[in-house]
């Protein structure tokens, strides 16, 4: 947990005096995550690999006897009243916790309630706040009567993203959020929902997440376009190979052979998917096998991969990459979400992380005019209640 009980004790404070004192409320939490490897694999059905963070959202909720539902998130600064009969997406922070609700309240009749939402995940980082926001909050529906298994609570928020929000996103977020575990990655395969939990300890190098300084939101990405070339290529190959359900079930040598029915941009999508998922395998096993060396150049392919075959890196994404790789005790690094801004991951000799951190934030600023901030990236639990 990253937030000291101090600090979680002054919004219990915070809570009791927006809402009133009485009945402690419950305390939720759920995780941001980092992706390792496997970008843009999921909604092709392939595998990911993600690490839950310490970072996240917190949920502090009180049932109450009658409307309307009161949330406040002292991140925004901002209290909106919901009548839980009629939940519509207004675009704005709060949909996250309108769809799960909505979602719910299809099957159940929810009680009222006051929510004080925190958290210490950067916003617009690429880090999963929206997906951690959902799932704290289906987690959190346990006070409201309905209690969800991790499965329940991470499908429901992706429904809530993709049904409600209106983000066509993937899985990986919020089953990362929800199977998050300490010192461990999460292996799933996003077309059977079957996971499995990695160890994730390649000491003495250690995962780091550098934000360029350039916010992103999937919402305003070139993510949509991206999907749509991925349908569109499976169409395209669907001669030659049959009816597939997904791009990651097309293998390398299938690919070559069909490489005359793709348009060149469709191609480079595709190989960069069915590649992808082929290093995800491969991370596993150099994970299990504890090195370091077999990971970071795993972590620089993805990178490679990302940039020139799926085009979702960035002038600054690819700064903080390049520099990385400069520093010694720097085994690999690479964008990592959906790109466009947001973070890469490092892998960095842990006794070189010092010398990293004094020398590269002064570097890429002076290449890109942005300035970064630097995370640590350390494997932990998932979405719980905490109290
Ligand atoms: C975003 C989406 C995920 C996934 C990644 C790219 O984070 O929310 O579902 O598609 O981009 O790997």
């Amino acid at each position: 947990m990253s937030l000291p009980h101090e600090e979680l004790d002054r919004y219990r404070t915070e809570f009791a005096s927006r809402f009133g004192g009485g009945e402690s409320p419950a305390l939720y939490f759920a995780p941001g995550r980092v992706n390792l490897i496997g970008e843009h694999t999921d909604y092709n059905g392939g595998h990911v690999l993600p690490i839950a963070l310490e970072m996240g959202t917190y949920i502090l909720l009180r049932p109450k006897d009658g409307p309307p539902s009161r949330v406040f998130s002292a991140r925004i600064g901002k209290e909106v009243n919901l009548d839980l009969r009629s939940l519509r997406p207004r675009g704005d922070w709060c949909d996250y916790v309108r769809g799960v609700l909505h979602l719910l309240g299809r099957e159940h009749r929810l009680p009222d309630f006051d929510a004080l939402i925190f958290g210490d995940l950067p916003l617009e980082a690429g880090l999963s706040s929206s997906a951690s926001l959902e799932v704290a909050m289906a987690f959190a529906a346990a006070s409201l009567g309905v209690e969800l298994s991790p499965e329940e609570a991470a499908a429901l928020a992706w429904r809530a993203e993709n049904e409600f929000v209106g983000v066509p996103c993937g899985v990986m977020d919020q089953y990362a959020s929800a199977f998050g575990r300490e010192g461990k990655a999460l292996f799933l395969n996003c077309s059977t929902l079957e996971h499995r939990h990695v160890p994730c300890d390649l000491s003495p190098a250690v995962f780091l997440i550098a934000h360029t300084g350039v916010s992103r939101s999937l919402a305003g990405s070139e993510y949509r376009i991206r999907r749509q070339e991925c349908v569109e290529a499976l169409r395209l190959l669907s001669p030659l190979l049959g009816k597939r359900d997904t791009l990651a079930a097309v293998t390398v040598e299938e690919l070559e052979k069909a490489r005359g029915l793709l348009p060149e941009t469709l191609r480079r999508r595709a190989e960069h998917v069915v590649r992808e998922n082929l290093r995800v395998l491969e991370t596993v096993t150099r994970l299990k096998a504890k090195d370091p060396e077999g990971v970071g150049t795993l972590l620089n392919l993805s990178h490679a991969s990302l940039r020139d075959l799926y085009q979702v890196s960035s002038p600054e994404l690819d700064a903080m990459q390049e520099l990385s790789l400069a520093q010694p005790g720097v085994y690999g690094c690479r964008m990592t979400g959906a790109g466009f801004g947001g973070c890469a991951i490092v892998l960095i000799e842990e006794e070189w992380l010092p010398y990293y951190l004094e020398k590269v934030p002064a570097l890429y600023c002076k290449a890109t005019g942005r300035r970064p901030f630097f995370l640590p990236a350390r494997p932990a639990g998932g979405a719980r209640r905490m109290d």
